[in-house]
């Protein structure tokens, strides 16, 4: 298979109200590298096995929630040709010019139907702390805290979720890997890929436009997620949910809150998606066991508190 044009989520951009709590959570607890603080206030992320400079921009506000989600596409003719499938599909694009982000190049922006700030980009300079190429040691530095890998997706909560996963499959050219839908057929739930991974990016219905459920974090392993459950309940982090398993993804998983009450997931497994699989569907009444798979029901947190 090859992988061409989306090729991965590449940032997300999250509202803080409090940096040094946040970076003190994002830094020494989940193990992020602090990039750069830059003289607008924002300040750059990166995970230990991620070659591009950044992949979490934490923004000061006086409410948390997600800016926008970023995906790196293969090329920047891939990138023009999506711009101008967008605008044939009648999405308003913004061109976003390079340099605004730092190390970033020219970014295609555009809102999806859920009401969410989505962004493409082909180009962003190589973090002089990347994983080595030659002879490579398994990590350059020991990771530290929860010894997050990579930023791996986010869940994203709104209205019109057919409407947006059609922009994602049809003009994106994403594929829809499960869905969860109601008796009467209408889907609440969507989790789309780009390419081998069972999700990049999942909608899950609410009235209510443009937010924000988790960021997260891929893992090593099983033992990573109790890991990281020592370190939540060590530092007195709030906690949502876990370790558990999910049906969806079949990911393994812990939720907790960032110090502006942004969630977060730090996850490990999950299957590997090829394009010739078929779509997999939950009943919305085994919504619990879809998304967790041992407790077999939701709580009422995971369901209704988003940023
Ligand atoms: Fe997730």
């Amino acid at each position: 298979m090859a992988i061409s044009g989306v090729l991965r989520p590449g940032y997300v951009q999250i509202r803080v109200m409090d940096m040094d709590a946040a970076l003190k959570h994002y830094v020494d607890r989940i193990g992020l590298d602090l990039v750069s603080k830059e003289s607008d206030g924002r300040v750059y992320l990166r995970a230990w096995d991620e070659f591009d400079r950044h992949s979490i921009v934490l923004r000061q506000a006086d409410r948390p929630g997600m800016d926008c989600m970023g995906f790196k596409v293969a090329t920047d003719v891939e990138l023009t040709r999506y711009e101008k499938r967008l605008k044939e599909a009648g999405v308003k694009v913004e061109t976003v010019p390079a340099g605004e982000q730092p190390g970033v190049g020219r970014r295609v922006a555009f809102t999806i139907p859920t009401g969410h700030r989505i962004e493409l980009f082909s180009q962003m300079e190589t973090s002089p702390q990347c994983p080595p190429t030659i002879n490579p040691d398994v990590w350059p530095q020991e990771p530290r805290g929860m010894r997050v890998v990579r930023f791996d997706h986010c869940l994203l909560y709104g209205p019109h979720v057919p409407e947006t996963a059609k922009l994602f499959t049809d003009v994106l050219e994403f594929r829809l890997t499960e869905k969860v839908v109601t008796p009467d057929n209408a889907m609440i739930g969507a989790f789309l890929s780009c390419a081998t991974k069972a999700h990049d990016v999942a909608f899950i219905h609410s009235d209510e436009p443009a937010k924000f459920h988790h960021a997260s974090f891929f893992l090593e392993s099983w033992h990573d997620v109790g890991h990281a459950a020592d370190i939540i309940s060590r530092y007195g982090i709030s906690h949502d949910i876990g370790p558990t398993r999910h049906g969806i993804t079949r990911g393994q998983t812990i939720y907790f809150f960032d110090p502006s009450g942004n969630r977060n997931e730090v996850f490990a497994g999950g299957y590997t998606y090829y394009p010739d699989n078929p779509v997999r569907v939950w009943s919305a009444d085994e919504l619990g066991k879809a998304i967790f798979y041992y407790e077999r029901q939701l709580n009422e947190r995971f369901l209704s508190v988003v940023t």
